[in-house]
């Protein structure tokens, strides 16, 4: 076999093994191969191993200088298009307003609407790009990010193409969603709101590929159950994937109704209960943890320690947005569900690998074998368990995507 490049020097390779999500106790299961080497070519891994047992020649060698591999992470759920800042209503929120009432009083996710709509798509684009650059270098080598911040149909569009022309700048891979974030206050607009969606948008989007799942935020303040059971039978409807933001203040019968849909994801989960743990349990749909949200708004932690335990998937994600998660590092989010949500290391190295790749229906990133994507990090010490150990990014020295160094 001859490779483009052989990754040698590797103390630790560590995987999840298998496909597809792991659930339950079977997140604890992580293959690490010692002493170990990858080959790559055109970008994927074409074999790796202990060392030992390559017999093929490399054009170039990396030199993992004795320290730990681990797959690039997948970030599952971030907004990072967006414009203007948040900054007053976190201060607000150190005097005892709350993000609630922020958000019922016209202001937080409405502020950043008319501040992104405001920003040029130039600028725009600019932001979002600086932020995704912090997002590799702290391990993010496959990105979601949702629109949600336009509103009006054009501007969720503009939102959307700023993602894409975002992969252009980018070697991460981006996943674009089309997120319904508020319906209108007006309950007349929200009816042409409703069937401008189900007949018009989402057909569309699914026809230009703008994005490739839709999500609705569910919640007292946002859209309702019913709602939401128009836009995600569209999106099915058109071969649109789902995803919902459920249970992030209330359970009101969102993450029932994503799981009815078939949903890839269920994201939030704070409020979610044993009724809520039970409908996990035994679906496919993944449980996405936002570690962030809990310390940034001081939420409750979600159940993913009792998630694991009850048989479900559960992946890690930032939710990189200005309002309930200013976090950046998905290193940081992993080592953070360890503390808040009760992971062990190993099941948040799944959570924040296969699983996160499986909650965007990827099959081609998260793990490191034979055909997956050459994305991968080299921690800067010998064993893997310095990333959920280590508070923010330090534990990761190289990142590499594609087979291709990330420059600093
Ligand atoms: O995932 N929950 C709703 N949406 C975002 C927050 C957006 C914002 O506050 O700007 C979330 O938490
Ligand atoms: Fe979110």
């Amino acid at each position: 076999m001859i490779a483009d490049q052989l990754l040698t020097n590797v103390s630790q390779l560590v995987t999840a093994p298998g496909r597809g999500a792991r659930r339950g106790a079977a997140m604890r299961d992580l293959e690490i191969t010692r002493d170990a080497a990858v080959a790559i070519t055109n970008g994927r891994v074409m074999w790796c191993g202990a060392r030992t047992d390559w017999n093929g020649t490399a054009k170039v060698e990396i030199d993992a200088a004795g320290c730990a591999v681990v797959p690039g992470l997948v970030d599952p759920h971030t907004h990072v298009v967006w414009g203007g800042d948040r900054l007053a209503d976190f201060e607000a929120r150190t005097s005892g307003v709350t993000y609630e009432q922020v958000l019922a009083s016209g202001g937080g996710i409405r502020h950043t609407v008319a501040c992104t709509n405001a920003t040029a798509a130039v600028e725009l684009l600019a932001l979002a790009q600086a932020r995704v650059v912090r997002m590799m270098r702290a391990g993010a080598t496959t990105i979601e990010v949702k629109s949600g911040y336009g509103f009006t149909w054009d501007n969720e569009r503009r939102q959307l193409d700023a993602v894409r022309a975002l992969s252009a700048h980018v070697p991460a891979q981006l996943v674009a969603t089309m997120l319904f974030h508020l319906p209108p206050r007006d309950p007349r607009d929200r009816l042409e709101y409703m069937q401008h969606a189900v007949r018009e948008f989402i057909p569309d989007l699914a026809r230009d590929g703008a994005a490739t799942a839709v999500d609705v935020f569910i919640e007292r303040d946002a859209f309702s159950v019913d709602e939401a059971d128009m836009l995600l039978r569209a999106a099915r409807h058109v071969g649109l994937a789902c995803k919902a933001h459920v249970d992030q203040f209330s359970a009101i019968g969102g993450l029932e109704l994503a799981v009815q849909h078939g949903a890839l994801s269920v994201d939030h989960l704070e409020a979610s209960g044993p009724a809520q743990i039970a409908a996990l349990a035994t679906v496919t749909t993944v449980g996405v943890v936002l570690p962030g949200v809990t310390l940034h708004l001081g939420l409750r932690a979600a159940p993913a320690r009792a998630l694991v335990d009850a048989g479900a998937a559960v992946a890690v994600g930032t939710d990189c947005n200005p309002g309930s998660s200013p976090l950046f590092s998905m290193s940081l989010a992993m080592a953070l569900a360890v503390r808040l949500n009760g992971l062990t290391p190993a099941e948040a190295f799944s959570a924040s690998t296969a699983n996160a790749a499986a909650a965007l229906g990827l099959t081609h990133v998260g793990r490191l074998a034979p055909t997956m994507c050459a994305d991968f990090l080299i921690l800067h010490g010998a064993d893997w368990r310095d990333l959920p150990y280590t508070l923010g990014e330090d534990a990761v020295d190289r990142v590499f995507i594609a087979g291709d160094e990330l420059l600093r």
